[in-house]
Parts: structure tokens; C-alpha cells; sequence
């Protein structure tokens, strides 16, 4: 039997943090054996916030790194730049006639953006964001989209582009679903919900053990333990949800010892820091591989767009087919 599709992409946006770990990689390589994985670098995607274009081939490849040190396997599945295929534009261009308007503006995750962001008139190709996103999962028939929360509308409008495709021209795409991550975003250093580089309150997949003390030292805690002594409220404390994800064994104990004051937020720290660090070890290890084989990389990006072009261009042969545009 043929394994079922999963189209999974990342924005590059340069190096990754351990918020899109535990957010989506963790979750990744544990799909890439049950399901044919297509591994999507959304270069274009970068151009509707940010028309600079100067770093987008670097930040390309340092995202593409960060996937291989994690554990993503190039043989298994293809990594790819959307912009090298052609097919993307060139499908975009036909499922945004399928689309209307009003329904894009209705995007919640357009919305938040322009909240965010500050925009105030969105441009042509923002608004289209979910259009060239569900050209990217379609022209690989992609069954399976793994994603957070704040994506799930996305993959809604493309299972409706996809239904309206097939019910207009003939079958030719699977309805895409969300495969939703399970573990909750990753809190940020600074205790905002989300890590984020913009935010600036990150840990870096690359970041050595030097550097995730200095920041885990800054990190905030429970404003009301002060010093070693004074009883502590874990629930409220952002080091203690680290420990949840790096740490689970030693939960139970730093818990209790938070509460009763005999755990000072130093030692708390220093404690979770060495548990990401021990994560973090042989990543950095295989990144500083692949930084001193960049021809390596290179090969695997190369050789990830030319088998996804085969698929892409069997695609669109089948889309011209079904709208006589052959
Ligand atoms: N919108 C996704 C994000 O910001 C990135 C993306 C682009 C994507 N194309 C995709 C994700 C196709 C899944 C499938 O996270």
C-alpha cells in the first residue's frame, strides 16, 4: 500500500529555536517513517511580511541545517525550496481563481497578523498567503498538514480550494487535514506564550551551554519567590514548564521542593539548563558538520528539488488535463 502524503513547511526565517522543536520537528521526524513526507522551505511566503530578500537564501540554508542536525532524513523525504519549482506559481495562480475574496479576509490568521504587524493595508499577495500555501500542499497531494493552532484555518481553505477544484474540473486532489502538534507552544524567556525570534526570547537549536545559562539566568520565575527560602508557585513559573518538556523525571521532586522554598530558582535553573543542553548536544554537533560540509547541504537541497519537481510537474500535467488546458 501506498503511504499517505504529509506537506510540512517552514517560513525560513534563520535559525531555529527549541519553541519549533518542540512545535513541529520533534513531531516531524516521528512522522517520516509512516507517511511520504515532503519537507517545504516557504521562501516566497517571507516576501508577504518582508520584501527584503537579501538574507532569504541564507536563512534557507541555515533552517535546512537546523532540520538535518535535528534528526529530518533527506533520503526519506525531499527538502525543498518553493521557489526553485516552478509548479507553485504556476498552481497558485489557477486555485486563486477559486477563491473568493471576501473568504480570505476572513483569514483569523491573516487578522492577527495585521494586529500584530501593524498593517494596515494588506497587500495582494498577503491576502493570498493560504492560496499559495494550499498550492503548496496540493501540487504534492498531500493528505496530511502538521501544524499548530494558529494554522489550522489555512489548511481549512485549502480543503475547500480542493473540493472546488474537484468538483469543477474533476478529482484530481485529497481534501488536505491537520495533523495537530500535540505538546502547547513553547513559551518564550521573557514568559510572553510564544517564542519567537522576533520577540527576541529565544533558545537557539544552536545555542552552546554557556549560552543557555546566560539566558535561563535572565529568564523570569515567580515574581513573588525572591530568594532561596521563599515558597514557590511552579504552576506560574515558566522554568518549571522547561522542566515539563526537558526534564519530565525530576518533575515531581522540583515541584514539591518549588512549593516548600527549599529549591532556590538558581540551582532551578542551572538544573534546566543542563537538561536542554543534554538535548541540544548532538545537534550542535551535527550542525557543526554540516557548517564545515556546506557542499553537502547544498547536494541535499539540490537533489530534494529535482525529485520534487517530479511530482510537481506530474501534478500540474494532470491539472491541465482535467481543465483542457493540455
Ligand atoms: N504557513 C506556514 C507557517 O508559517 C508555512 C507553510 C507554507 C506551510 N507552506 C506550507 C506549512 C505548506 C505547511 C504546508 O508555519
Amino acid at each position: 500500500m501506498q503511504k499517505k502524503r504529509i506537506l510540512s513547511g517552514m517560513r525560513p526565517t534563520g535559525k531555529l529555536h527549541i519553541g519549533h522543536y518542540v512545535g513541529a520537528l520533534e513531531n516531524w521526524i516521528k512522522l517520516q517513517d509512516d507517511y511520504q513526507s515532503f519537507h517545504l522551505i516557504a521562501d516566497y511566503h517571507v516576501l508577504t511580511t518582508d520584501l527584503n530578500t537579501d538574507d532569504i537564501y541564507q536563512n534557507s540554508i541555515e533552517m535546512l541545517i537546523d532540520w538535518l542536525s535535528t534528526g529530518l532524513d533527506p533520503v526519506k523525504s525531499p527538502m525543498f525550496r518553493q521557489s526553485q519549482i516552478k509548479e507553485h506559481t504556476e498552481l497558485h495562480l489557477i486555485l486563486s481563481m477559486l477563491i473568493t475574496v471576501n473568504r480570505l479576509e476572513r483569514n483569523p490568521t491573516l487578522k492577527d497578523q495585521m494586529r500584530d504587524l501593524h498593517i494596515e493595508h494588506v497587500i495582494y499577495g498577503h491576502l493570498g498567503y493560504p492560496v499559495l500555501q494550499t498550492a503548496d500542499i496540493l501540487l504534492y497531494k498531500g493528505n496530511f498538514v502538521p501544524v499548530g493552532e494558529d494554522q489550522v484555518p489555512h489548511v481549512e481553505i485549502s480543503r475547500e480550494i480542493a473540493r472546488r477544484f474537484n468538483n469543477h474540473y474533476g478529482k484530481v486532489f485529497p481534501e488536505p487535514e491537520p495533523l495537530l502538534t500535540k505538546f502547547a507552544r513553547l513559551p518564550g524567556l521573557d514568559g510572553n506564550a510564544k517564542m519567537s525570534k522576533s520577540l527576541n526570547n529565544t533558545i537557539l537549536l544552536s545555542d552552546d551551554s554557556d549560552t543557555v545559562k546566560a539566558k535561563l539566568k535572565k529568564a523570569v520565575t515567580d515574581p513573588q519567590k525572591i530568594r532561596k527560602g521563599d515558597p514557590g508557585r511552579p504552576e506560574v513559573c515558566l522554568i518549571f514548564s522547561y522542566h515539563k518538556k526537558f526534564n519530565p523525571e525530576e518533575v515531581p521532586d522540583i515541584e514539591a521542593n518549588c512549593k516548600s522554598g527549599a529549591l532556590g530558582c538558581v540551582d532551578c535553573k542551572m538544573n534546566c539548563a543542563s537538561n536542554i543542553s543534554a538535548l541540544l548536544q548532538p545537534i550542535i554537533e551535527k550542525r557543526n558538520y554540516y557548517e564545515k560540509h556546506l557542499d553537502e547541504v547544498k547536494d541535499i537541497l539540490n537533489d530534494g528539488e529535482t525529485r520534487a519537481r517530479v511530482d510537481a510537474q506530474k501534478t500540474m500535467i494532470e491539472v491541465r488535463e482535467k481543465m483542457k488546458l493540455g
